[in-house]
């Protein structure tokens, strides 16, 4: 923090009512949020304590704006900015020797674990599957390690989602499903120092506000320490000596971490802030998105202790998305075939540079429905089943949310 930014934060403490705290908070927060980080030692010692390995040098390479993976297509050749390979055995145990990510980017004197280069594959069925060549540089992962592609989801709405009451959550989840829609739903509970919070963020509902997610994501993209996640190292492992040796940014006045507890609650705060564009009325669309079955999963509003009716179109659950969609490994309590409901929120498709679904294989909404299977594919079909015509009104409405 600058000394500037920190009088503003002392400021608001003493004088400021609750409303502009919050706001000050995340104007602070995007600051933080857009910050290119360095690696230690740095003259500006609150900026420092990238890496030693790291995907990124701050939020907004992936989420520029706030929003996610930005793709372009340039003679052929795929970019993404927001774009991760996880490693895990058929446990989700990490890599014993590349950590649970695979990093492109190290400080200088250092190798990043490996170059990749992701593309897409178009298969029989019509459907493009995202696929990596990946080039190891130094370690090699475990025979038994397998990799799974992911790409930064797009952050507006998410301050709905952490509003949303826990019992509106938990009302819908029918794990065994006794109702026998076959559509079940799985609420994933986490233990926290505050005691067992529901899951919510994240692409398998692993963190249980923004303030984790954000925690977990500065150690693990960027390899900055928290009192959340205090490890200066980020995803660097025992067998990784050479990226163990190296300066680490922590400072007594940043709690001892690389990133104080209070800079981790500004970005949230600032993410937390991003608004959903408002949505236009469109009845049509509604029943359409109703009657195939999407809002079985899609909820449009769930709501918040208050009762109000939050747009998050999302039930916070686990589904069983089938094999089509699987991921590679389960990570301890979300299978490889479960996601967490993807909010339909900022769907719009930009000429390409937004893609859909957890790793970006989905050129088109059209494409993202027809990858539906397993607790979805009732609800697929359904839609597949709509006259044309009804198809383009569903698909335009999702790309107005
Ligand atoms: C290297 C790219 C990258 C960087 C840098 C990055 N993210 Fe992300 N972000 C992702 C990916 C990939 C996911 C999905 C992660 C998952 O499910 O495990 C994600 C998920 C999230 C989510 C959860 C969204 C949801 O729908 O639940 C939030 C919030 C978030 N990121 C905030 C941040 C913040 C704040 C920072 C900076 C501290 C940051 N991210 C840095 C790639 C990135
Ligand atoms: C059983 C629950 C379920 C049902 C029913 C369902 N979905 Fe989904 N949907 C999901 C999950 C889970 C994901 C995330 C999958 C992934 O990323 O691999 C998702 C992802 C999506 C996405 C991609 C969003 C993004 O940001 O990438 C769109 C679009 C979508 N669904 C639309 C629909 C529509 C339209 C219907 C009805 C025809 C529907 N869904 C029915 C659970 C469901």
């Amino acid at each position: 923090m600058t000394a500037f930014h920190r009088a503003l934060v002392l400021v608001s403490c003493l004088f400021a009512p609750m409303a502009m705290a919050e706001e000050l908070d995340s104007t602070v927060g995007k600051a933080l949020f857009d910050r290119k980080w360095v690696q230690a030692p740095a003259s500006t010692n609150a900026a420092d304590g990238l890496g030693p390995l790291f995907n990124a040098q701050g939020c907004a390479t992936c989420h520029k704006n706030g929003g996610g993976a930005r793709f372009s297509a340039i003679g052929g050749v795929l970019g993404v900015a927001g774009f991760v390979v996880r490693l895990g055995d058929n446990e989700g145990n990490p890599d014993p020797n590349l950590g649970r990510q695979l990093q492109e980017h190290a400080i200088p004197g250092l190798m990043p674990e490996a170059r990749i280069e992701p593309h897409l594959e178009q298969g029989a069925d019509g459907l493009s599957r995202m696929l990596a060549k990946i080039a190891f540089t130094q370690e090699k992962p475990d025979p038994a390690t397998r990799q799974e592609f992911r790409v930064a989801p797009p952050l507006l709405g998410r301050g709905l989602m952490a509003r949303v009451a826990a019992q509106e959550i938990l009302k819908n989840a029918d794990p065994d499903d006794r109702n026998g829609d076959g559509i079940s739903g799985r609420a994933r509970i986490i233990a926290t120092p505050e005691g067992s919070q529901l899951g919510r963020f994240g692409l398998k509902a692993t963190a249980a506000s923004i303030a984790d997610q954000t925690a977990d994501a500065a150690m693990l993209d960027m390899g900055l320490s928290s009192p959340l996640r205090p490890f200066p190292y980020g995803d660097c492992t025992k067998a990784e000596t050479h990226c163990l040796a190296n300066a680490t940014g922590r400072s007594p006045e940043l709690d001892g971490e690389e990133i104080s507890r209070q800079m981790v609650e500004m970005v949230a705060a600032y993410v937390a802030a991003l608004k959903p564009l408002p949505a236009k009325a469109n009845p049509e669309g509604e029943r359409l998105l109703s009657a195939t079955g999407c809002t079985a999963c899609h909820m449009p509003s769930l709501k918040a202790e208050t009762g109000e009716a939050l747009p998050v179109f999302t039930d916070l659950l686990l589904h069983d998305m089938g094999d089509g969609l699987a991921g590679a490994f389960p990570d301890g309590f979300a299978t490889a075939n479960e996601w967490r409901t993807a909010p339909l929120i900022d769907l719009a498709g930009r000429n390409g540079k937004r893609r859909f679904l957890h790793d970006g294989r989905a050129a088109t909404l059209d494409e993202a429905i027809r990858w539906h299977g397993g607790e979805a594919l009732k609800a697929k079909d359904l839609f597949m089943n709509l006259p044309k015509a009804d198809q383009v009104k569903l698909i335009d409405y999702l790309g107005s949310l």
